[in-house]
């Protein structure tokens, strides 16, 4: 997490520095900073919280130069004020850092035993310590780069500049992404594309090992021995995305709103709506041949894996194994060549994800990305990239990118039913034409739940504790629920299998903890709502959402009942994911918290 950039050029960079940074503040908003040279003088505004903040204080104080670098902070060590936020200057050094420094309680020791004062309690302090002892020793820029990058482990891009040389930008990246853009006459560098997008879209990624030194005519690219490497820049798509709220309040909001259309375009690139199948994937996987499949990924991504899982199982009768990213890369999971691995995540840059991918690459099973962002390091390492096409989502609350990952995890579910043979034609079809239904439901769905759900939310609004139910595809979703719900309005929420209710959470019931069943008529119906008997009987409240069949079916007296259109089992969690995101997104609107960057979060987890 942490957004960086920086520019070197000819025009004036800190207005455009911080307007870099406003598209990389869902990396993080603890504090931001930004640093220029200006008449062989370095100098630096930073302030704490948001970066309307820095803007602040850059209009009362305005920084010229022609070069500079930039950041927007996810504190990892040390608080978020004005001391801890970068650019960290040293004797003429500066450094921003997306990452941590794992080795920097020894490193700090050692340059504290040699005579250096640190300012901050941040990791990266240490970056900009070693610099300058080694250029007080004599070394030249680059060699002290190189000599530092040779001492510090972890994970970090890193980008550096030196007082004393108005004209470069030096930049290193072992971990965590940084994008090179080359514009005409000035060189940028980035967390990500769409930071650079009004600038150039002409874009190097640097690879783990790389080490860059920028000038306005150019970048040349070393590996941390300073030895050449060969990097190929490309066409990047980011500038053609259009990121506003539209008439929304809120970046969520809007997104939740658009799931219908984007879903439909997700669904186009998988779907021959003429024919009602699946279009032939990415052949770098043959469903058709693999013995089995590993999934992983973190949060909202793993609980999309989590349906997908289901579906896999039940549609092309493919075992899965699936953990969340930070367990599975530690797990040592025998796994063998014949089985795929399907990573997914919205950024494409998830650490723990990336991780457990490049352990699967290793252990020789071919790689399949279900990803957002096609330029992403977890896209660009795959064999095969399922791009969920669902365009930037800024809400760091995922929704869109949930729902768009579940269309495409159906899709391959039902290519891969097909080419194991465990579905007929006639049953893809059946499917298919639910799919292509989808969009047009998820419309009616938005529009008819919202009022009774902005009314519902001021009463949950009340609660300290939330539990959400759900059997089959609907047990995930109510993971999703809770999760969505506590990471915005931050009230306790959890999630569980409607079976396990009575092996504990039970417990928990009395009338200051509502229980949110999700539970559409389908196979598992009739034991759900045996589960939410035991919840009435013991005085709980229910919030039911259910689909027509189920309000008839079901004669429990409720707090409030959400009834959603009869659908299909393949569309249900799409559809029913609709009410759990609104319930969210409104009781967290009630309770005026910052719903579009929730304390304590980042969009993209780029460390461990
Ligand atoms: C929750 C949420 C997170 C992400 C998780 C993985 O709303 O957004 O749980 O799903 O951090 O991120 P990606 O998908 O970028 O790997």
């Amino acid at each position: 997490m942490c957004g960086i950039v920086g520019i070197v050029g000819t025009e004036p960079v800190a207005e455009r520095l911080v307007d870099a940074l406003r598209r990389l503040e869902y990396r993080g908003y603890d504090s931001a900073g930004v640093a220029t040279i200006h008449d062989g003088k370095m100098d630096r505004r930073r302030a704490e919280g948001k970066l309307f903040n820095l803007e602040k204080v850059l209009d009362g104080e305005p920084l010229p130069g022609t070069i500079g670098i930039a950041h927007t902070r996810w504190a990892t060590h040390g608080v978020p004020n004005v001391t801890n936020a970068h650019p960290h200057f040293v004797e003429g050094v500066a450094v921003v850092h997306n990452g941590i420094i794992e080795n920097f309680s020894e490193l700090k020791e050692e340059l504290i035993a040699e005579g250096a004062v640190f300012e901050s309690q941040t990791d990266t302090e240490v970056v900009a310590h070693l610099l300058a002892k080694y250029t007080r020793q004599g070394l030249d820029h680059k060699a002290a780069m190189l000599a530092m990058l040779n001492r510090v482990s972890g994970a970090y891009a890193l980008v550096v500049m030196f007082a004393d040389d108005a004209g470069t930008i030096m930049a290193a990246r072992s971990g965590p992404p940084l994008a090179v853009g080359h514009g005409k006459g000035e060189m940028f560098l980035g967390s990500d594309a769409i930071a650079l997008s009004p600038f150039t879209n002409e874009i190097t990624y640097l690879v783990d090992g790389d080490f860059a030194v920028l000038t306005a005519q150019g970048a040349r690219i070393m590996d941390f021995a300073g030895q050449p490497v060969t990097r190929t820049s490309q066409i990047s798509q980011a500038a053609t995305f259009l990121v506003d709220k539209g008439n929304h309040r809120h970046f969520m909001e809007k997104e939740i709103y658009e799931q219908p259309e984007i879903i439909s375009h997700a669904l186009s690139h998988y779907v021959d709506f003429a024919e009602n199948v699946v279009k032939q994937p990415d052949m770098a996987i043959d469903f058709g041949s693999v013995s089995g499949l590993a999934i992983s990924a973190c949060g909202t991504a793993y609980l999309s894996g989590l349906v997908g899982k289901y579906w896999f199982e039940r549609y092309a009768r493919l075992p899965v194994e699936i953990d969340v990213a930070s367990e599975f890369r530690y797990r040592e999971i025998p796994l063998s060549k014949n089985q795929a691995a399907l990573f997914i995540s919205q950024s494409g840059e998830t650490a723990d994800t990336l991780a457990s991918l490049r352990y699967c690459k290793d252990e020789g099973l071919k790689i399949g990305a279900i990803v957002n962002v096609r330029e992403s390091t977890i896209a660009r390492e795959s064999d095969a990239i399922f791009p969920i096409l669902a365009g930037p989502e800024i809400g760091v609350a995922s929704t869109k990118a949930f729902t768009c990952q579940l269309a495409v995890l159906a899709a391959l579910s039902i290519s891969a039913g097909r080419a194991r043979g465990t579905i007929s034609a006639d049953d893809e079809k059946a499917m298919i034409r639910h799919l292509i239904e989808m969009p047009r439901i998820m419309s009616q769905v938005l529009n008819e739940v919202q009022p009774q759900i902005e009314t519902l939310s001021r009463d949950l609004s009340r609660f300290k504790d939330v539990l959400y139910l759900g059997r089959g595809t609907s047990f995930p979703l109510a993971m999703e629920g809770a999760l969505k719900l506590k990471e915005i309005s931050y009230i306790h929420a959890e999630g569980y299998a409607a079976g396990e209710l009575k092996h504990g959470p039970i417990a928990l019931i009395d009338e200051n903890m509502p229980v949110i069943v999700i539970a559409p008529h389908d196979r598992f119906f009739e034991k759900t709502v045996s589960n939410m008997q035991e919840v009435a009987a013991r005085g709980g409240k229910i919030i039911f959402i259910t689909d027509e069949r189920g309000a008839a079916a079901s004669k429990l007296e409720t707090m409030a009942t959400i009834v959603l259109p009869n659908v299909d089992e393949i569309i249900a969690p799409m559809i029913f994911a609709l009410p759990i995101q609104l319930l969210a997104y409104h009781t967290a609107v009630f309770m005026g918290t910052d719903v579009d960057q929730p304390r304590n979060l980042a969009k993209s987890v780029t460390v461990e």
